[in-house]
C-alpha cells in the first residue's frame, strides 16, 4: 500500500511539471461553456476533455489531470478511454470525489463540503477506471467575521476523513482548502484566515493518522480580495503566501500545488514564479490550475472542431509557462510568443 502511494506521489511531484484541474462539475462546466456560447451536452464535454488530453507533448509539463466522474468512462475519438490516454501521455489520472458544497447549517455565510458516505466503495470503482489520486475541495468565504470557527473545524474534519479513506484505498489525496478570493477584504485578512484554516487542516490530518508524505496540498495563495482597492504584486503575494505556508505546512508534505481561484492566467503564472524565486523550500511548489490553464483554451476553441490545433497550442503554452514558473524560470516576455 505504501509503495503504491509513494509511486503515485513520485509521478505527480516532478520538477517542472504540475497538474491540470479538468474536474468541473456539471453546473461549472456549463458556466464555462456558456462563456463561449456552447451547450453543455455530454458529447461537447467529451470532445473538450478529449481535446485537452490529446494535446501533443502535454506530458512534458503536466504530471497529473483531475477528472470529473463522467470523464473516467468517456473515450477519445478513436475509442481509447480518456484515463488510458492520459496515462499514455505520462499524465496520472485523478478524480474529484467530493459531492460539492452546501450551506453549513446554523452558520450563515459558511459552507461545508459533503460526499464522505460510501467514499471507500466509490474509490474502488474509480481505481478500476485508472484513477490513482483524488481531490476534495473545501471552501471558506471571507469577511470580517467569516469563516466561523465551526466552519474551519468542520471542513478540516471532513478533509481529514476524506484523506484517511483515500490512503486506506491506496489513492493519494489532494487536500484542497480554498480561501475564496471574492470580497473586498485585505491581504492581511486573507493571510489570517489561510493560516487558521491550514493549522486546523493539519491538526485534523494528524488526528486521523494521515501520512503527510503521501498527500498533496492544494491551497489558495494569499491575495487581497478581488474587489479590494489595492491589489498586490507577485513579490508581495509570494512573500505573504510563503510566510503562512512555512508556519503551517509540515516539511513531510512532498508537494504544494496551488489552485488559481479566479486569478488571470498570467497572474497565476507570475505569482507561482515569484514563489519559486524565494529559494528552496521543504516542499515543491507547483500548480493545479483549472481556469488559469483552461480559459485561453476555451477562448481558442469556441466549440469548433476546426479550432482544435489553436486550442491545444493554448493549453501547451500555459502548461509550459507554468512549468517554467514552478522552477522560478518564467519571464513575462514569454507571454508574447504565440505558442
Ligand atoms: P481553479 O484553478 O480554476 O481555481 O480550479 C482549481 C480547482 O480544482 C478548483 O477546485
Amino acid at each position: 500500500m505504501t509503495t503504491e502511494l509513494q509511486a503515485t506521489v513520485d509521478a505527480l511531484v516532478q520538477k517542472g511539471k504540475g497538474i491540470l484541474a479538468a474536474d468541473e462539475s456539471g453546473p461549472t462546466i456549463a458556466k464555462r461553456f456558456k462563456a463561449i456560447a456552447l451547450d453543455s451536452t455530454e458529447e461537447n464535454r467529451r470532445a473538450y476533455r478529449s481535446l485537452l488530453l490529446t494535446t501533443p507533448q502535454a506530458g512534458r509539463y503536466l504530471s497529473g489531470v483531475i477528472f470529473y466522474e463522467e470523464t473516467l468512462t468517456q473515450n477519445a475519438d478513436d475509442g481509447e478511454p480518456l484515463p488510458q490516454l492520459a496515462a499514455r501521455q505520462g499524465i496520472v489520472p485523478g478524480i474529484k470525489v467530493d459531492a460539492g458544497k452546501i450551506p453549513l447549517a446554523l452558520s450563515p455565510g459558511d459552507e461545508i463540503t459533503q460526499g464522505l458516505d460510501g467514499l471507500a466503495e466509490r474509490l474502488q470503482g474509480y481505481k478500476q477506471h485508472g484513477a490513482r489520486f483524488a481531490k476534495w475541495r473545501a471552501v471558506y468565504n471571507v469577511s470580517a467575521t467569516l469563516p466561523s470557527r465551526a466552519a474551519v473545524e468542520a471542513n478540516a474534519e471532513a478533509l481529514a476523513r476524506y484523506a484517511a479513506i483515500c490512503q486506506a484505498e491506496s489513492v493519494v489525496p489532494i487536500v484542497e482548502p480554498e480561501v475564496l478570493i471574492d470580497g473586498d477584504h485585505t491581504m492581511a485578512r486573507c493571510a489570517e484566515v489561510t493560516q487558521a484554516v491550514l493549522q486546523e487542516v493539519f491538526r485534523a490530518l494528524q488526528r486521523h493518522r494521515v501520512a503527510l508524505e503521501h498527500m498533496l496540498l492544494k491551497p489558495s495563495m494569499v491575495v487581497p480580495g478581488k474587489t479590494h482597492a489595492q491589489q498586490a504584486s507577485p513579490a508581495e503575494v509570494a512573500a505573504a503566501t510563503l510566510r503562512v505556508l512555512r508556519r503551517t505546512v509540515p516539511a513531510a508534505v512532498p508537494g504544494i500545488n496551488f489552485l488559481s481561484g479566479g486569478q488571470s492566467p498570467a497572474e497565476a503564472t507570475a505569482n507561482l514564479d515569484a514563489l519559486n524565486r524565494l529559494g528552496a523550500q521543504p516542499w515543491s511548489l507547483s500548480f493545479s490550475y483549472g481556469r488559469a490553464l483552461q480559459d485561453p483554451v476555451l477562448q481558442a476553441w469556441q466549440g469548433k472542431a476546426a479550432q482544435l490545433r489553436p486550442a491545444q497550442d493554448a493549453l501547451l503554452k500555459r502548461a509550459r509557462l507554468n512549468g517554467a514558473a514552478s522552477e522560478g524560470k518564467y519571464e513575462a516576455a514569454m507571454e508574447a510568443a504565440s505558442t
